[in-house]
């Protein structure tokens, strides 16, 4: 695993030393319980609001709905509650305006204490779930679990790319995303598992999230704070010193000159929201939020939230709809490591654009079979049942190799350096909303537009393969400051970014320390 890399800057790469340390496999775990957590808390809920013992606890309403649903009530509108709804999304919501606050604490008191905030939020969130005797228990719970979420999802990417050494960075980022369906596919295998001990399954499955937050909370004691961090803070011998424990060497000198310029560079941004909605970062700003919305209209929290309240939706028996989450979960799992193998070959667009094919096939699909066969009351044939979960299968595989990472991994190389750290917490803020916006209104969306709303997803999944066509430009293999020859190049994005050498010349020079995994995969081929 021994191995100095080349890092290619603005000017003749330079190598920097160092080795896969211990440390940095530490490193990879606590990537994963970050991601397993958020992944745990998406999954869970819509296990847990199909559970008899939890809706006769908190929503008798829909308890009673649910079991005369077939007598008189439609099959559509079962599950139709704006409370109901409330305990999957004010997560989000919370997450949503967490995100703001992790910013500054990040910048102002380092990645380590922001995760230990983290943790805190998730463990206390957990165990007010877990332990929920009311109402306002349960919200509350579940308020604190999306503080978290917001937390950790702005912290422990930023963590992972300052520690991991360069040439693992990218893959790092499409690891985060693994992770979170892991966590998912676990959360539908606890569902199925729980479902089966009435009345209180649904407290396990809810605190077996404890897993997850342990070991983050374990990590934030256990692990250091990144260099970068800590030289930004002004701490410069702490921050070489750690550099050299995680690089495994004292001959890091290269790499501790780069950071320092860099963070004088990201100290010079005053303000790095004001500076983001200016004009000349437009493009990434506009991609950046769009495929976040995009991300959220392809549907795919409507399965990933509320499979097991759909599938019974569709007729299936309480157990035979956890089952089917289970089969979707592990098809997500699969399809993600599809998406890090191909993803630095094919490129971008190309996979956009064939799971774009392949999602909207596959919606429109699910769409007409509901309309056609589907109907107020009674439920699915077998065999046309069976079809749509290959269906959604088909969709949630497409989704996982494409959109799920992608999504993520291009606003991550596409931001230059002065406006990285809140171009993530916008682009996290912009996917909680969304997130939120699905999660509070599917439910409803479902009751009233019945199997149209499939057809509303497949109409929003032309949308977003056409902005694909002509506004996304490829950024693979693209170095960070040459983005800005990217933008002056494009039909569109050039009325923004005008083709201007002093401009690039300067950007150049701004990003010279800066470091970016395609960058380094060019620097290696050089
Ligand atoms: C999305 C989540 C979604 C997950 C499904 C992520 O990229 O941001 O909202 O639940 O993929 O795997």
């Amino acid at each position: 695993m021994a191995g100095g890399m080349m890092v290619s800057g603005g000017g003749p790469p330079r190598k920097y030393e160092g080795r896969t340390t211990g440390y940095v496999i530490l490193t990879c775990i606590l990537a994963a319980s970050g991601g397993l957590m958020f992944g745990y808390d998406v999954g869970v809920s819509g296990g847990v609001t199909s559970m008899d013992g939890f809706l006769k606890k908190f929503f008798r309403e829909v308890y009673d709905r649910k079991h005369s649903a077939n007598l008189n009530e439609g099959n559509y509108c079962k599950y139709d509650n704006q409370k109901l709804q409330a305990f999957t999304s004010s997560l989000y919501i919370a997450g949503l305006v967490a995100t703001f606050f992790a910013s500054y604490t990040s910048r102002r008191f380092g990645r380590r204490p922001t995760m230990q905030i983290a943790s805190a939020c998730f463990v206390i969130g957990t165990v007010l779930c877990a332990a929920a005797q009311n109402m306002a228990m349960l919200i509350f719970g579940r308020v604190l679990l999306g503080c978290g979420v917001g937390f950790a999802n702005q912290a422990v990417p930023l963590y992972l790319s300052e520690m991991a050494p360069t040439h693992l960075r990218g893959g790092l980022n499409i690891l985060f995303q693994l992770a979170v369906t892991v966590g998912i596919f676990f959360a539908n295998l606890v569902n199925y598992g729980t479902e089966k001990i009435d009345p209180w399954g649904w407290r396990l499955a809810l605190g077996l999230a404890g897993i997850p937050a342990a070991l983050l909370a374990i990590g934030g004691v256990l692990l250091l704070e990144t260099p970068n961090s800590l030289i930004e803070r002004g701490q410069m011998e702490k921050g070489k010193r750690v550099l050299q424990k995680v690089r495994g060497t004292p001959n890091v000198q290269a790499e501790y000159e780069d950071m320092v310029a860099a963070s004088e560079v990201a100290k010079s941004v005053k303000h790095p929201f004001r500076n983001i909605v200016k004009r000349r970062n437009r493009p990434q700003l506009v991609i950046a939020m769009l495929l976040q919305l995009f991300q959220q209209m392809t549907g795919i929290n409507a399965i990933m939230f509320y499979a097991p309240v759909l599938f019974q939706t569709l007729g299936f028996k309480s157990s035979a709809s956890l089952y089917s989450a289970v089969m979707i979960g592990c098809v997500n799992v699969l399809s993600t490591i599809v998406a890090v193998a191909i993803v630095d070959k094919v490129g971008r667009r190309k996979l956009l654009l064939q799971a774009g094919v392949q999602m909207f096939i596959a919606m429109l699909a699910i769409g007409i079979i509901l309309g056609v066969q589907l109907k107020d009351t009674g439920g699915l044939p077998n065999g046309s049942a069976i079809v749509v979960v290959v269906l959604i299968c088909v969709f949630v595989s497409g989704f996982a190799w494409s959109w799920g990472p992608l999504g993520w991994l291009i606003p991550s190389e596409t931001f230059p350096l002065e406006t990285r750290s809140a171009g993530q917490s916008i682009t996290v803020s912009t996917n909680l909303l969304f997130t939120f916006i699905i999660a509070q209104a599917f439910l409803s969306m479902l009751c009233h537009m019945k199997y149209a709303i499939f057809l509303f997803f497949t109409a929003w999944i032309v949308i977003m393969t056409l902005f694909v066509i002509f506004f996304l430009p490829e950024t693979k293999g693209i170095p960070i400051e040459e983005m800005q020859g990217v933008w002056g190049g494009h039909w569109f994005w050039k009325r923004y970014v005008p083709y201007d050498p002093a401009l690039e010349q300067e950007m150049q020079a701004k990003n010279a320390a800066d470091v970016n995994p395609q960058q380094e995969k060019i620097a290696q081929a050089i």
